[in-house]
C-alpha cells in the first residue's frame, strides 16, 4: 500500500511517499480504505522525534481516518465489507489502509464527505474527554478555551456551545478571533492585543471561568489560575509554549481549583469505545442535523504530506489540514 512515512526526525521535509505491506485486520479490527486522514499537531511533534507511537503501534503517523470498510476481522459484529466509517486509531493513518478496532470506529454522518469524517475523531474524542468528563462542563458555565482556531479550539467552541454553556476563547490574529465569534464563541481574544485574564473577568463580571481547557502553558498555567472561577478546572493537553513553568499555586488552595490533564494516544482500545459511543448518543444526532460541523481549512494529496505538516507549522490555517487519498 502508499503510505508517508518519517525517514528520520527533521522539518516536514522527512516526510515520505512510500510502499508498506498490506496490514490484515486482526479479531474486532476493520481494514479500511482510507480515503482521507487528519493532520493533527501531534503528528508534527512525532515527526520532530518527540512522541513515539505507543509499543506495538505502526510507525506511520495519523490519528484519525475516513474510509470504506475492505475486510473485517474475526469477531467484527458492528460493520460490514463496503460501509463508510471514521476512526481514531493510534497511528498508521497517513495510508491506503488502516485498521481500526470496530469499538473505535463509527458510521459517517449522513451527508459528510469522507474528509469532513475524518477531521472528526481525534479533536472530538478529546475535546469530550477532557471539557466534559474530565472538565465537567455544565451548560450554565463558562469554558475559556486557549488555541480557539486550532483543530481542537473549533471542536471544543463548538461542542461547548451546543451544551448551552458560554465560550470565551483566545487566540493569535483579528482573523482567528473573526473565525472563532462566528463559529459561535461569545468573546474571541487577541491574546497578542489583550490580555486574557483581564478580559475573562470583565466578560464574566469578576467571577472567571469554570472550565479552561489549555494547550499553551509556559506562563499560561499561573495566568489559568487567575482567570479560574472558584472550584474552577484547568485542563492541560498540551505545553506549546513549554511545560516548566512559576506559578503562584496558592489560588490552587484559596480558590479550590482542580489541575488535571490528559493524554488520547496511549489509552486502552476500551476506554476510546466508551468515549465513541457516548459520541455516537450525544453528538451524533447534531451532526446528522449538521448543527455541527469540523471546521475545514485546507486539504492535501497525501503525496504532500509534508506540504500538509509546513501549513500546520506556519500557524496560519483555521480548523482542520486534512490529507486526501485517489
Ligand atoms: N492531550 C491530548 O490528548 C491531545 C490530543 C490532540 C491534540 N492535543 C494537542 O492540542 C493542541 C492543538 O492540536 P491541533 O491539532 O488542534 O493543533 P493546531 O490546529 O496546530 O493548533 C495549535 C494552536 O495553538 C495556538 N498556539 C498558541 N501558542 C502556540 C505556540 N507557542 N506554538 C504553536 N501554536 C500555538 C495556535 O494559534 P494562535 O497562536 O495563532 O492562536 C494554534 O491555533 C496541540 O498542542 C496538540 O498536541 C492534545
Amino acid at each position: 500500500m502508499r503510505a508517508i512515512e518519517i525517514r528520520e526526525p527533521g522539518n516536514p521535509d522527512v516526510l515520505q511517499l512510500t510502499e508498506r505491506p498490506d496490514p490484515a485486520p486482526g479479531p474486532g479490527e476493520l481494514l479500511v480504505a482510507v480515503k482521507s486522514a487528519g493532520v493533527n499537531r501531534p503528528d508534527c511533534l512525532q515527526r520532530q522525534g518527540g512522541y513515539a507511537p505507543p509499543p506495538g503501534v505502526s510507525d506511520i503517523p495519523g490519528l484519525e481516518i475516513a474510509g470504506l470498510v475492505e475486510a473485517v476481522g474475526e469477531g467484527v459484529s458492528s460493520f460490514a465489507i463496503g460501509d463508510a466509517v471514521c476512526g481514531l486509531v493510534p497511528g498508521g493513518g497517513y495510508a491506503a489502509l488502516c485498521t481500526v478496532h470496530e469499538s473505535n470506529a463509527l458510521a459517517v454522518p449522513g451527508g459528510f464527505s469522507l474528509s469532513e469524517a475524518a477531521a472528526i475523531p481525534e479533536t472530538y474524542f478529546t475535546v469530550w474527554h477532557n471539557v466534559f468528563q474530565r472538565g465537567g462542563l455544565k451548560p450554565d458555565e463558562t469554558l475559556l478555551v486557549h488555541g480557539g482556531s486550532s483543530g481542537i479550539g473549533t471542536t471544543a467552541i463548538q461542542l461547548a456551545k451546543a451544551f448551552g454553556a458560554t465560550v470565551i476563547t483566545t487566540a493569535g490574529s483579528p482573523e482567528k478571533c473573526k473565525a472563532c465569534e462566528e463559529l459561535g464563541a461569545d468573546k474571541a481574544i487577541n491574546y497578542r492585543e489583550e490580555d486574557f485574564v483581564e478580559v475573562v473577568k470583565e466578560v464574566t463580571d469578576g467571577e472567571g471561568a469554570q472550565v479552561i481547557l489549555d494547550m499553551v502553558g509556559g506562563d499560561y498555567i499561573s495566568r489559568n489560575y487567575k482567570a479560574a472561577s472558584v472550584e474552577g478546572r484547568v485542563v492541560q493537553i498540551a505545553f506549546l509554549n513549554g511545560n516548566l513553568a512559576e506559578a503562584d499555586f496558592s489560588r490552587l488552595m484559596l480558590k479550590r481549583l482542580v489541575h488535571t490533564g490528559s493524554t488520547l494516544r496511549p489509552r486502552s482500545i476500551a476506554f476510546k469505545a466508551e468515549i465513541a459511543s457516548q459520541l455516537k448518543q450525544k453528538v451524533w444526532p447534531l451532526f446528522e442535523k449538521r448543527t455541527i460541523a469540523p471546521v475545514m481549512d485546507t486539504l492535501f494529496p497525501l503525496e504532500r504530506a509534508a506540504a500538509a505538516h509546513r501549513r500546520m507549522e506556519e500557524g496560519q490555517h483555521i480548523g482542520k489540514i486534512m490529507l486526501d487519498l485517489e
